[in-house]
């Protein structure tokens, strides 16, 4: 379960005015110079951006976190699944830190490991003589990434899932002999899933979404031996937000903008959208677009916003008006990151997010994959000519 209980911080904290707990955080910072490192999450409020080394999507993020080799500590500005995969990707005796336990993931904590084991047990039986390569997304708890790793499969993020469902289905580490039954098993964002495999070239009828409430997840046997993805039945409460109509609405009232959207957006969205990325890819279309752009964004609120302050020369706006919001990441702010940096200065370590011994070893074996795969050299994906580019 990724959503722990946030004893509530020093009254003195949520007392103090911005501009007062700006200077306090800077000179924590100062104090601990080169021994703390502050990592950021496109999705975090402004005020929390203003302190961060670096600032990327869940991909950039981590590879930023294996490269710390001389910081103390990783102060991870984000949610649970990203500060545990931090600790994961980074030597024993780097702590990292997440400003508030509250902040998880709601649909990382779509799929646990019970339901998980259950899930492989009913596949080994009925889909006997196929190859099964289970791949999660990101979003996902260390254990469900320990599990990935120890059967043969990788991490994805929505900036690499195209490549690495290209690995599973070429047969990940062992690769795929003549005539063999390749399925990919895909934790916990139905959404990313189906969007990326339909961008690969298959049909919607070669996916089956996976109930964990359900007996095999909701199929018959035959069902199950046909398709090709399994898909968790998991989904992000903040982009399932966005609709069809949503997209309709815009090319109705601005002709001339240009929808983009975060692959976590359900299918449907997708396709009308115009481009569809990861945060990181979000963010690089719009920097790169001319003045005059328009742009309706479907990701949370904090990127768009920051984005359209950012580029008054281009008109940006939220796909929907319902101002789609990650709660969690919103817990991050500038008193528990204040509360932290002090604490550190004064030697104590509170915060600390830890994964197990075991966890780690096998979690580590799958993040390390995501990390080393590269996407082919030349794409032979069938790509249909309606649908939005995934990455
Ligand atoms: P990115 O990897 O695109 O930053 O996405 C992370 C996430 O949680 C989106 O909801
Ligand atoms: Fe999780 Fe959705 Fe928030 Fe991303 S936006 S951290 S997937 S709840």
């Amino acid at each position: 379960m990724s959503l722990a209980w946030q004893n509530p911080i020093p009254k003195l904290y949520t007392q103090l005015t911005e501009p007062e707990l700006r200077v306090r955080i800077q000179s924590a910072r100062n104090a601990l110079g080169s021994q703390l490192v502050i990592l950021g999450h496109h999705y975090q409020q402004d005020a929390v951006v203003d302190f961060a080394d670096f600032t990327g999507d869940s991909f950039e993020l981590s590879r930023n976190a294996a490269t710390q080799k001389s910081a103390r500590y990783v102060v991870f500005c984000g949610v649970h699944f990203m500060a545990e995969s931090a600790d994961i990707l980074t030597d024993p005796s780097v702590s990292v830190i997440l400003p508030d336990l509250g902040a998880g993931c709601s649909m990382a904590d779509m799929a646990n490991l019970d339901q998980t084991l259950d899930c492989w047990d009913a596949l080994s039986a009925t889909c006997a003589g196929q190859r099964v390569i289970p791949i999660t997304y990101m979003n996902s708890s260390a254990a469900i990434k320990a599990f990935v790793g120890e059967h043969g499969g990788a991490v994805c993020t929505s900036s690499n899932c195209k490549a690495v469902l290209q690995w599973a289905l070429a047969g990940g580490t062992q690769p795929k002999t003549p005539g063999e039954k390749i399925k990919v098993l895909f934790f916990p964002d139905q959404h990313l899933g189906r969007n990326t495999a339909f961008e690969l070239g298959y049909p919607l009828s070669a996916m089956l979404v996976w109930d964990p409430r359900l007996d095999l997840g909701g199929h018959t046997a035959e069902a199950l031996q046909q398709a090709d993805f399994l898909l968790w039945k998991g989904h992000c409460s903040v982009h399932q937000l966005f609709r069809p109509e949503h997209v309709d609405q815009v090319r109705q009232q601005y002709p001339r903008m240009k929808v983009i959207v975060h692959p976590e957006c359900r299918w449907e969205v997708v396709q009308k959208a115009d481009i569809a990325g990861s945060t990181a890819k979000i963010v690089q279309q719009i920097e790169a677009a001319p003045a005059g752009s328009e742009w309706a964004v479907g990701t949370e609120v904090h990127l768009v916003n920051r984005l359209a302050h950012k580029h008054p020369e281009q008109k940006i706006i939220v796909l929907s008006e319902c101002q789609c919001l990650c709660t969690t990441m919103y817990r991050i702010d500038l008193p528990h990151l204040c509360w932290v940096l002090e604490n550190l200065v004064e030697g104590k370590v509170v915060n600390q997010i830890r994964v197990d011994e075991q966890t780690r070893k096998w979690s580590l074996v799958a993040l390390d994959r995501m990390l080393t795969i590269r996407p082919p050299a030349t794409t032979t994906s069938s790509t249909p000519a309606t649908a939005a580019t995934v990455d």
